[in-house]
């Protein structure tokens, strides 16, 4: 992609949600695992959403998809808009058109998607004929069309072409990931959602994924959600990050200046976590108390039980985010009315 063409695919969000709200239905009353959640991911950028387990990160990603774990969840409220398109209220097909075609799903455990029985290479082919792809050069003979394409993609993700006659179960945890991410990019989707992909991997091999991810999601110009619990990996290579708690954005902001000067206490305090770890490995979050129970959320700010500024005005209304020279927080410590 020459840097002109790179440049106008940059220009505008490919994908945004406003306000979206998904909720499920559970036996202890109705919860809202996603509340108000509003996102933008434009081409080019690879945005990191962050925050402890249960806070609606994955929530957030199947909502973009509309395709829940669960039949007693969906969305009930605001917008999906894929350019000027609102996904909400898109029927099953359409969906299933849109997925894999114009958004790819990179998922956490990479042999969960692949079918056991049928070659690395018959699985992207299958891909590549339900979603009709027609890109590359003309060709009168399609099946053949789809051998060169699945060559290109296993080549461009590191693997011999050869791994397109094996089965899933002679490739190694790595392997599968990178076929994983092959599949993700097979019809050249605007988007790319990335929910842990390299939390199952070795040590050793999630580098070599996440620098595979970067260099391939910066040559296509392809925007990145890029879901993880690593604060390094943000840090590293993220350029805009949302910081979920609760069911909520606390958070927003370029990677850079919300490293530099994180605004909200939620986010301090998970930085002051990242501050005592050696800096190795994976870097839990070390906020004391646990993330609330969504059936019953606490009032105002969600996060003022275990909040070390917390003031009376923190329990009673819930703080909007406000602008910030590094982006947005949610806390009423920047509203200059607060008492
Ligand atoms: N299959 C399910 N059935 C019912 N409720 C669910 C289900 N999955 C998630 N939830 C609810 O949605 C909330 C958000 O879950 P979600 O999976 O989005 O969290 P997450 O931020 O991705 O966490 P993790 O870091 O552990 O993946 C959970 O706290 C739970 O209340
Ligand atoms: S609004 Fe209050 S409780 Fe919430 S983070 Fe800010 S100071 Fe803490
Ligand atoms: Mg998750």
């Amino acid at each position: 992609m020459s840097p002109a063409e790179l440049q106008s695919k940059t220009a505008h969000p490919v994908l945004a949600i406003e306000n979206l709200v998904t909720e499920i239905r559970s036996v202890r009353g109705l919860i809202r695992p996603v509340d108000g959640v509003s996102m933008s991911f434009p081409a080019g950028k690879i945005v990191g959403v962050v925050g402890e387990s249960g806070s609606g990160k994955s929530m957030t990603a199947f909502s973009i998809m509309q395709l829940f774990p669960t039949s007693a969840a969906r969305v009930a409220g605001g917008r999906v808009l894929l350019g000027e398109t609102d996904l909400i209220g898109r029927s099953p097909e359409q969906m299933r058109a849109i997925r894999g075609s114009r958004i790819g799903m990179i998922f956490q455990d990479p042999t969960s998607f692949l079918n056991p029985v049928l070659t690395i290479g018959r699985q992207i082919e299958q891909q590549l004929e339900a979603h009709r792809w027609t890109g590359g050069p003309p060709a009168g003979d399609r099946g053949q069309s789809y051998a060169n394409r699945v060559s290109e993609l296993l080549t461009s993700v590191g693997l011999p072409r050869d791994v397109s006659t094996r089965y899933p179960h002679q490739l190694s945890g790595g392997q599968c990931q990178r076929v994983g991410i092959a599949s993700a990019l097979a019809c050249d989707p605007d988007l790319i959602i990335a929910d842990e992909p390299t939390t199952a991997l070795d040590v050793t091999i999630q580098a070599q994924i996440l620098r595979l991810m970067m260099r391939l999601q910066r040559e296509r110009a392809v925007a990145l959600m890029l879901i993880t619990h690593d604060l390094g990996v943000v840090a590293e290579v993220c350029d805009y990050v949302y910081v979920m708690y609760a069911g909520r954005i606390v958070e927003e902001g370029d990677v850079r200046s919300l490293f530099a000067a994180p605004q909200h206490p939620y986010t301090r305090a998970l930085m002051s976590g990242v501050l005592s770890l050696t800096g190795t490995g994976n870097i839990g979050f070390a906020v004391p108390g646990s993330v609330p129970d969504l059936a019953a959320p606490p009032s105002g700010c969600r996060f003022h039980p275990r909040c070390p500024h917390a003031m009376p005005r923190c329990s009673q209304e819930a703080p909007p985010l406000f602008d910030r020279p590094s982006g947005r927080s949610a806390c009423w410590l920047h509203d200059e009315a607060t008492p």
